[in-house]
């Protein structure tokens, strides 16, 4: 079931993405080779506690985190650790979730670390481009699988793959809400699209092959052939007549 929201709790989920925005410009400031990964979860920890918010993450099914920091060819859900050491030109991607008076916003960037290659760079920009590539397709009375496809077709055009495990979602009360958003999939398929809802629309890359495997830990998503990986997410909320994407901050790009 699509969750609608009301007034207020769109305004308790742009403060939670506003502090999600501000935690990423913390961490653009602060990312550097040298530093581990276990730090950047302590500065998003300390950022949403400070500026009023939980970190919705920790203990989410028992992760133990409050962030999940992923570096090259880990997809997702890499568990900060104080052994996994930034080196330059890695690209380490921090997908967090701040709760603000029980109401969330979910978000990931991926970071460069010190100067990357052209390759890595690609990634990168063929990774955000998916996401305002499908963000066109937002609108009252399309359908999900119009954002999905559209994310598959632009990631492909440009020699991708996508995730076929792992999906987009709705938000509100619950990090996780219907719909799920594949990254995958035909247009004209799926549910409406509704105003009053909430869709964190996440393209999930990888340069190579599309599979993946879990660690042991039972939460690191790794590219099974070991490439590249890269991912990048807003929360967006969809209103009669336009939307508005509520985690990033101003004048970021
Ligand atoms: N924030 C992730 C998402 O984009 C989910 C994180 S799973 C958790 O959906 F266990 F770390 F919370
Ligand atoms: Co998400």
């Amino acid at each position: 079931m699509i969750i609608t929201k009301s007034a207020r709790e769109i305004e308790l989920m742009k403060e939670a993405g506003r502090v999600v925005g501000l935690v990423f410009k913390t961490l653009e400031e602060k990312i550097h080779a040298g530093m581990t990964t276990l730090e950047i979860d302590e500065i998003v920890e300390k950022t949403m506690l400070e500026n009023g918010c939980k970190p919705e993450e920790k203990g989410y099914y028992g992760y133990p985190a409050s962030a999940c920091v992923s570096v090259n060819d880990t997809l997702i859900h890499g568990i900060p650790s104080s052994k996994i050491i930034l080196r330059e030109g890695d690209i380490v991607s921090v997908d967090i979730v701040a709760n603000y008076k029980g109401y969330n916003a979910d978000a990931c960037r991926t970071f460069k670390v010190g100067t990357i290659t052209e390759r890595a760079d690609r990634l990168m920009r063929v990774t955000k481009e998916a996401f305002f590539e499908a963000l066109k397709y937002v609108k009252v009375g399309n359908h999900i699988g119009d954002i999905s496809h559209a994310v598959q077709e632009y990631v492909e055009k440009h020699g991708y793959n996508v995730t076929r495990e792992f999906t987009g979602h709705g938000i509100g009360k619950s990090m996780h809400e219907d719909p799920s958003i594949p990254n995958y999939g035909k247009a004209g398929t799926g549910p409406e699209i509704k105003p009053y809802t909430a869709l964190c629309i996440e393209p999930m890359v990888l340069e190579g092959r599309k599979d993946t495997r879990i660690l042991g830990d039972g939460w690191t998503v790794k590219a099974k052939d070991g490439k590249l990986t890269c991912h990048y997410e807003n929360t967006v909320i969809v209103y009669e007549d336009h939307y508005e994407i509520i985690t990033m901050y101003e004048g970021e790009k």
